[in-house]
């Protein structure tokens, strides 16, 4: 039989300390993105190492942008947004930001490239994207709306478009905004439900002729973007992990340091909160136009909450983490309005209720929503099947801190796509977390 290593969390001590969490995978991706399409050389500091960053990389070292690693920082050579024809498949592993955005990028850059994934960015809905680069007049392919995209170089005119989005999604709005750099005229893009904008603030940062008035982001092309240096903050949806263990844990205190504060990011801050988390924000201060801050956070005795659907792509990468604090908190949680939690990594929406029901937690699941019947003791002890989602790994291994019996998963390999550092970080902090080697 296969043996493999996966990890195994238990209930834990305390948790005490100063951590820097790993930096921002969103921004990692567009620092790298974006700067290829400057003209001249940009540094990026603190650039997260990760599957999913490492993928752009390697795609765009293949579309002949020269990239180096110096000490630290990574030093991007743009050519003002002139790539050449790949001469292999451009793989972008599990990550939905990496190919959602190059295909918007690459769909106006005149070469040809298929772009590709693995096998669940490959089962990831790509008509959303396809549909607003049609409305450009790109030449862009799809395998029934799924991957592989393949975009070509036909010399097409390429139209500004007003588009509005339906669909809470980031991705979606960048892809169109990369698209549009390379669009002479002015795109316009109506928000019905605003999203990170971390694209937006990088492009206004390097010069982008960008505007925003309430809901609606112009974009006037062409654009001659000046590479600045770029500092990546830690990622918020990291740092969830440790808030989260922190408050559900006794006697606990730890401090996280230069954490991204993104409005669009800390929906999860609000909700708890609302939940009578112990947690105080203090430093705030600005790295190339984002908000990053210093979070404290102490033991508390959470309470449950509704979540309704306005606040949801705020929160989007938090629910599988908000689902344990929930499981542990007092009384029933609902949450509403979860459709986009079903076209990630994995469906989330399932992928999660089958992992804590199947670890003792009572809850009731809607076809968009979930109720959660929290109490202080879980069981635990059934591996969880994460579906190869980061995530859902690392939600239900912090549920191992504080139920019955230990927290098993089946996989661990997906957790490099963004937290590469997640069981050293956790056990430095006092948390029981170690290798487990399964048949
Ligand atoms: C991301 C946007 C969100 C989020 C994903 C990262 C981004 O996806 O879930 O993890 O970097 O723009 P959607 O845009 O599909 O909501």
């Amino acid at each position: 039989m296969k043996k493999t290593i996966t990890l195994k969390s238990s209930k834990s001590k305390p948790l005490n300390g100063t951590v820097t969490v790993p930096s921002d995978k969103s921004i990692s991706i567009r620092s790298l993105i974006i700067s290829s399409t400057c003209l001249g050389n940009t540094k990026v500091f603190k650039l997260l190492e990760s599957e999913d960053v490492m993928n752009t990389l390697k795609v765009l070292k293949n579309l002949k942008i020269k990239i180096i690693k110096k000490n630290d920082y990574y030093e991007i050579f743009g050519q003002g947004g002139v790539f050449s024809d790949p001469q292999k498949i451009l793989h972008f592993g599990n990550s939905g930001t990496g190919v959602r955005l190059m295909a918007g990028l690459l769909s106006t850059s005149e070469i040809n490239a298929t772009l590709t994934g693995d096998k669940s960015l490959s089962s990831r809905p790509m008509k959303r994207i396809i549909d607003p680069l049609l409305e450009m007049n790109v030449s862009i392919t799809h395998n029934n709306g799924l991957l592989p995209i393949k975009v070509f170089n036909h010399n097409n005119h390429y139209v500004p478009i007003n588009h509005t989005l339906n669909v809470g999604s980031a991705q979606v709005k960048s892809c169109i905004l990369l698209a549009a750099l390379n669009t002479k005229g002015t795109t316009k893009i109506m928000e019905k439900i605003p999203s990170r904008d971390h694209t937006e603030i990088m492009l206004k940062f390097l010069g982008a002729n960008l505007i925003k008035e309430k809901n609606v982001i112009k974009l006037t092309s062409p654009n001659f973007l000046k590479p600045r240096e770029l500092k990546i903050p830690g990622d918020f949806s990291s740092a969830a992990f440790v808030i989260i263990a922190v408050l559900l844990s006794k006697k606990s205190k730890v401090k996280l340091k230069d954490v991204g504060l993104n409005y669009y990011r800390t929906g999860l801050l609000d909700v708890l909160k609302k939940m009578n988390a112990n947690i105080t924000v203090k430093n705030k201060r600005k790295f190339n136009g984002e908000i990053v801050g210093d979070i404290e956070v102490e033991s508390s005795n959470l309470r449950a909450t509704v979540v309704n659907q306005g606040i949801v792509p705020r929160l989007i990468d938090e629910y599988p983490i908000l689902f344990v604090a929930a499981s542990y908190a007092s009384g029933v949680s609902e949450f509403y309005g979860l459709k986009e939690l079903k076209v990630k990594e994995s469906n989330r929406l399932t992928s999660m209720s089958n992992a804590l029901s199947k670890n003792g937690v009572r809850l009731e699941l809607g076809n968009d929503s979930i109720k959660i019947y929290g109490k202080k003791n879980q069981e635990g002890g059934n591996q969880v099947k994460t579906e190869n989602d980061h995530r859902v790994a690392m939600s239900m291994l912090i549920f191992g801190f504080f139920s019955n019996k230990s927290i098993v998963i089946d996989e661990m390999e997906m957790i490099k796509t963004s937290f590469p550092s997640f069981k050293e970080l956790f056990q430095n902090l006092g948390a029981k977390i170690e290798y487990f080697q399964k048949y």
